[in-house]
């Protein structure tokens, strides 16, 4: 039927016009509608396709929702998303067992049980330990990428293995099986799968957490995952969601850093001098490029479970925010002249990895991944170039996570 047919990510991310979400200009830069938008206010009332959706563009505003504890994450259940789909779809869609441990939609004290159980595991030892695994990962694959020599895709060759590398260490996934979870998580993410065909890859991803999750019930080793069967009396549904969504949040994001954020470096030579200069500019750096390049470009979103003022506007109860990252972190009122990348910019808060309780648990991880990573790319590779003409370079402008699909590169 029709509804099988709709945009699955459509559910849970409220729709926006195009010219506010699609990037019409320089590939970096949110898109122009978005921008000029921002000059206008900080948060505002759109009305689109039928739905009310408030978008906030403002710094301050965007803390104040994200820290609201009157603001839901549980997409999956939000008026919009009953709205939009049968009552006995929603429930084909989103059974119990998809629910449980899939702590991003939960809102406290839900939420909060997860999250410490899951801090307690993203220990400073644990990421301590991973460190030194994460220069031996980055420095194998520049080896085998400059062995074969150029031209490459970076995509396929840097960006995507290092964070898929260390993702599979941390959980206990066996690499070989990778192909198949990068497949079915990029189709999760892309914005055009339908809901029937994530019912199916819901299904296939599910079952092959599971017996992952059975094997390390059976025999625990040292991975994160064996730490939560250890050490808490989490079920296998739960522990099996906590894998599902470590998977998928922890690697198509950070890849995409990496390959956008060197395409980025690389049309801005001067920047890509600089930091090849000063590789102690690498933690700075990647701040810098978080802010700039905004990868969740569709925003983070919340609805209202009262009414809420924020910023001056009534938010109603059942009314949907989205807090759009890409404004945000260009906000004039925050940073001098945002549209520049400088990676020597002063470190100032960005809300690329959001804020308030769900600020992404992988933060650390991800920032140790990409140090490491600039940092070997631009001392093993100096003379680094793109191998296309840069408007030949794919944009992700069909996913929810932005960035590109492929990078070629010489050198
Ligand atoms: C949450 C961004 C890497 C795991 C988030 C959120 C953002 C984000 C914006 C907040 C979502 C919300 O408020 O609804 C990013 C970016 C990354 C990155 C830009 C890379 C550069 C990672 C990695 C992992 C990870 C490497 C896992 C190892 C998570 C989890 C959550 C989350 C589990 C949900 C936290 C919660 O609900 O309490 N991320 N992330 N992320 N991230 Fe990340």
């Amino acid at each position: 039927t029709a509804e099988r047919q709709r945009s699955a990510q459509e559910l849970i991310r409220p729709q926006l016009p195009s010219e506010l979400t699609k990037r019409d200009g320089c590939p970096f830069d949110p898109a122009s509608g978005l921008t000029e938008l921002s000059g206008q206010g900080r948060i505002h009332r759109i009305e689109h396709n039928g739905e009310t959706v408030w978008l906030v563009t403002g710094h301050e505003e965007a803390r104040a929702v994200l820290a609201e504890p009157r603001m839901s994450s549980d997409r999956i259940n939000s008026p919009r998303a009953r709205k939009l789909i049968s009552p006995e779809l929603h429930a084909e869609l989103f059974p119990p067992q998809r629910r449980a441990g899939s702590f991003i939609f939960m809102d406290a004290p839900e939420h909060t049980r997860f999250r410490r159980l899951l801090t307690g595991q993203f220990t400073v030892r644990r990421m301590r330990d991973l460190t030194p695994r994460v220069h031996e990962i980055v420095t194998a694959q520049l080896d085998a990428m400059i062995e074969k020599g150029p031209p490459a895709d970076l995509v396929h060759d840097f960006a995507l293995p290092v964070p898929s590398l260390v993702i599979c260490e941390l959980l206990g996934v066996d690499y070989g099986d990778r192909d198949e979870f990068q497949r079915r998580t990029a189709k999760l993410l892309s914005l055009t799968t339908t809901i029937e065909e994530q019912i199916k890859v819901n299904t296939d991803l599910g079952l092959f957490m599971r017996s992952l999750v059975r094997d390390k019930q059976k025999k625990p080793g040292d991975d994160l995952l064996s730490g939560l069967v250890r050490d808490t009396d989490l079920n296998t549904d739960e522990l099996t969601g906590i894998a599902n969504l470590l998977l998928i949040a922890g690697h198509e994001t950070t890849a995409n850093m990496l390959a956008l954020g060197t395409f980025a470096l690389l049309e801005h030579p001067d920047e890509f001098a600089k930091l090849r200069e000063h590789p102690e500019l690498a933690e700075n750096a990647v701040e810098e490029l978080l802010r700039y390049l905004s990868i969740i470009s569709m925003g983070v979103s919340r609805h209202a479970k009262e009414d809420v003022t924020i910023g001056g506007a009534t938010i109603r109860a059942g009314e949907t925010v989205v807090v759009s990252v890409p404004a945000v972190n260009r906000d004039e009122s925050q940073y001098d002249n945002p549209h520049e990348l400088h990676v020597d910019r002063p470190r100032g808060h960005h809300v690329a990895f959001g804020h308030g309780i769900h600020q992404c648990l992988g933060q650390q991880l991800a920032r140790v991944e990409m140090t490491v990573a600039f940092t070997e790319l631009l001392r093993r590779l100096p003379t680094l170039k793109l191998a296309v003409p840069a408007d030949e370079v794919p944009l992700r402008t069909d996913m929810s996570i932005y960035g590109v699909h492929e990078l070629p590169v010489t050198w």
